[in-house]
């Protein structure tokens, strides 16, 4: 027996140090862009699959392959580009790289143009590529007659299958160009008989939840006219072959819009049957003024493929956001576990009581205490004060000073909330420059939780704000900052500008946005940022680029929670986002649920707390004291392994998630049962991830005194994932713990 094991570990071992080594080799061996000059063909190549381009005979740019590897003997045979690719033909123009408007291109463009001279027809044709560095291809584009050059973007990241894509417009001419669409991207899908496209949709406390729709002909879109990405949809996709449903198998085509504006993404069949999905900037009121030597470069549209499943997908996103989105070295650090004070107090904050919860959250082993709204200018409630960042003088006589030093003097960070893009009219800020909001003069100016918004296109807007922001960080010793925005945009009038600029309002506010963080990120980086938007209305991987976290909803019933959750993670990694236990019963749906329950579910992201700690009984204290240990202990885990989705809340009452160590050494698995029906037992849960001819210490993690789900014991990888763990759960909001830690 013993003889046979080691044998079958060795053998094991070999086929898996073997399948990598050879892999990697591949890899190694075959540059991530390769152009078959013969052929006129540039292919990207990346770890599980490929990307390929090609000309046309009129030197239009094309769309050949994206999907599995194929070797590049079949593009010299022309295999894959075999259907012929003439100009003016739907196979040509329906796969038009980056689809201009003009010509024989009747579904939608990426480009749009007005020239000068009135002309509005655009025609591009290759000029010449770069390959930049080993991973980013530049194809650029020219028109024939106007001196307009395009760029087309490729950067490759082949360890994720992802490749970024975003396009450059130059005006080489000495006359304006109007820029009436700019799309990042048109992504173009191989043949198949039908899709299903999956997006993440939601509201306000009800965001990012799954949404699956078959494709017909047509165009389906989604988008946000809000100025800001929106709670109503994420900039993200998955497309795959319907009736593939598998969450670890089958092929999964994404995108993911780096952009926090108006944004869109529309999927569109052609009566030919090919589908592609475009996005980037909305063309919808919007266009821009490119003058004599300008250039626009649009956001980047970040695609990828997947052959395991969705689960697949959201592992690569998840690698991809730590090593090439978020800002570093903060991607490589842990969370900290956060006390937030908002939902305790709401807007009723002052010196004595923040110190006083501080000094509760520092005895449940909290890392870093962020003080929420309602510590500036004249803030009671939510008619007054946004726009005056300075200490209200009532709350805190000493300023912020008491506070943080209290906070530091326990051990923890100091976080604030701020909301900078935001008015009320009963602020000083409004008062002074009531002509600094958004608006037409002839309208009402609408508001919205009785507040305006600023427009951060005019220049002495943005700068009074960082100046703010930047005095706010250098007088305070503030770790932390919470950006909120709590409304979107109403009447974007910005009718100083030049009326062929009046439409660029939306996108300048936004890049306005972008720079004030990258700015005061550079000036003090110690800072750690949270984006929030009335809950999740801006996460996407523009604003990552910039923040380090996300309040993902407002929402912190952990039965909605579990579902929004899972959006968000089909998405984004699960150590942006922040997720809170907070008290009974919740705000949104009046549920009560047990501490334990709302705790495992808050684990499965960054861990914050949020009830109002002053009421809270010694025994609640204990018991967070344990779950808040127990979450240091696996934070490694969930913050930086591998999420498997084992049974989804969306179809099942009794739900679960794994998250494994990339190495198979460790995993920790929660499940929730909402409600035992008929007696019945819980169904096992076949886990993932694991060494399948290891030996491992199973145990459920449960506070001391209370029954535990499963006893301790081990068991095999292999078994683990065949036959499964099963667990007893039974009641109302039961819910488990598990650890798994391979043996040696
Ligand atoms: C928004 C946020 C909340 C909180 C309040 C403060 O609703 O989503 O988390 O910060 O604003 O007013």
């Amino acid at each position: 027996m013993k003889t046979t094991r080691t044998l079958t570990r060795a053998l094991a071992l070999f086929l898996t140090l073997g399948a990598s080594l050879a892999s990697a080799a591949a890899v190694a061996a075959e540059p991530a862009i390769r152009h078959l000059a013969k052929r006129n063909v540039w292919l990207i190549n990346l770890a599980g699959s490929q990307y390929a381009l090609g000309l046309t005979k009129e030197k239009e740019l094309v769309h050949l392959w994206w999907g599995a590897k194929l070797p590049a003997g079949d593009y010299e045979r022309g295999v894959v580009a075999r259907i012929p690719v003439r100009s003016g033909f739907p196979e040509a123009v329906e796969r038009y790289e980056l689809p201009p408007w003009g010509g024989a291109h009747q579904i939608e463009p990426a480009l749009k143009l007005r020239f000068a001279d009135g002309v509005r027809d655009l025609r591009l044709a290759y000029a010449a590529h770069e390959v930049v560095g080993e991973n980013e291809l530049v194809i650029n584009l020219a028109d024939p007659h106007y001196p307009l050059q395009v760029a087309v973007h490729y950067r490759a990241h082949p360890r994720f299958d992802v490749l970024e894509r975003w396009v450059v417009l130059k005006n080489t001419g000495s006359q304006p160009i109007d820029i009436e669409q700019a799309l990042s991207a048109a992504w173009h899908l191989p043949l198949h008989e039908r899709w299903t496209f999956r997006y993440l949709a939601g509201f306000w406390g009800a965001e990012t939840q799954v949404r699956d729709v078959e494709l017909q002909h047509g165009k389906f879109q989604i988008e946000s006219r809000r100025g800001a990405t929106s709670h109503q949809f994420n900039p993200w996709f998955a497309v795959r072959p319907t009736g593939e449903t598998a969450e670890e198998q089958g092929e999964v085509w994404f995108g993911s819009l780096a952009w926090s504006g108006c944004w869109k993404i529309a999927a569109e069949v052609t009566s030919n049957g090919r589908l592609q999905v475009l996005g980037g900037i909305h063309d919808f009121d919007f266009s821009w003024r490119l003058a004599a030597g300008e250039s626009f470069t649009t956001p980047a549209f970040v695609g990828g493929y997947a052959n395991e499943g969705m689960g697949g997908v959201s592992r690569r996103l998840t690698a991809y956001q730590l090593a090439a989105v978020l800002p570093q070295p903060q991607a490589g650090q842990l969370r900290p576990v956060i006390y937030n004070s908002w939902y305790a107090t709401e807007f009723s904050v002052n010196a004595a009581q923040q110190i006083a919860l501080a000094e509760k959250a520092k005895l449940l082993g909290v890392e870093l205490f962020v003080m929420d709204d309602g510590w500036f200018g004249q803030r009671k409630d939510a008619r007054a004060g946004l726009g005056d960042w300075t200490p209200n003088a009532e709350k805190f006589p000493q300023g912020l000073k008491p506070l943080t030093d209290a906070v530091h003097g326990l051990g923890m960070k100091f976080g604030l909330w701020v909301e900078p893009e935001m008015v009320n009219p009963d602020s000083d800020l409004y008062r002074a420059h009531p002509d600094w909001v958004f608006h037409f003069p002839t309208r009402p100016r609408t508001q919205k939780r009785h507040q305006m918004m600023l427009n951060f296109a005019r220049a002495e807007v943005r700068e009074h704000i960082f100046q703010v922001l930047d005095r706010l960080l250098t007088d305070s010793p503030i770790d932390f900052i919470k950006w909120d925005m709590n409304r979107h945009v109403t009447e974007a009038g910005w009718m100083e500008a030049p009326a062929e600029q009046q439409r660029e309002v939306l996108v300048r506010h936004v890049r306005a946005v972008y720079e004030i963080f990258d700015r005061l990120r550079a000036r003090h980086p110690q800072v750690l940022w949270e984006t929030c938007s009335g809950g999740g209305a801006r996460v996407d991987l523009g604003i990552f680029q910039r923040t380090d976290q996300a309040w993902a909803s407002d929402n912190t019933d952990p039965l909605d929670r579990l579902q929004i959750q899972e959006g968000y993670t089909q998405a984004y990694a699960p150590k942006t986002m922040v997720a809170w236990v907070t008290d009974n019963p919740d705000t949104i749906n009046k549920r009560d649920t047990p501490l334990t329950f709302r705790f495992h579910c808050a684990m499965m992201g960054a861990l914050g707390v949020g009830g109002n700690l002053l009421k809270w009984s010694e025994a609640e204290m204990s018991q967070t004291r344990f779950w808040v240990e127990t979450y240091k202990a696996i934070r490694p885990l969930v913050q930086e392994g591998q999420l498997y989705r084992l049974r989804s809340p969306r179809t099942s009452a009794f739900s679960a998630a794994e998250y494994a160590a990339a190495d198979g050494s460790a995993a920790v698995v929660f499940a929730f049962l909402q409600a035992s029906s008929m007696g019945k037992p819980t169904p096992p849960l076949a886990l993932r991830g694991l060494t399948p001819e290891a030996v491992y210490q199973v145990e459920a993690i449960v506070p001391p005194g209370v029954t535990a789900p499963l006893a301790p014991h081990q068991a095999s990888g292999a078994a683990l994932m065949a036959q499964g763990l099963t667990l007893k759960l039974r009641g109302d909001y039961a819910s488990a713990l598990v650890r798994l830690t391979r043996l040696p």
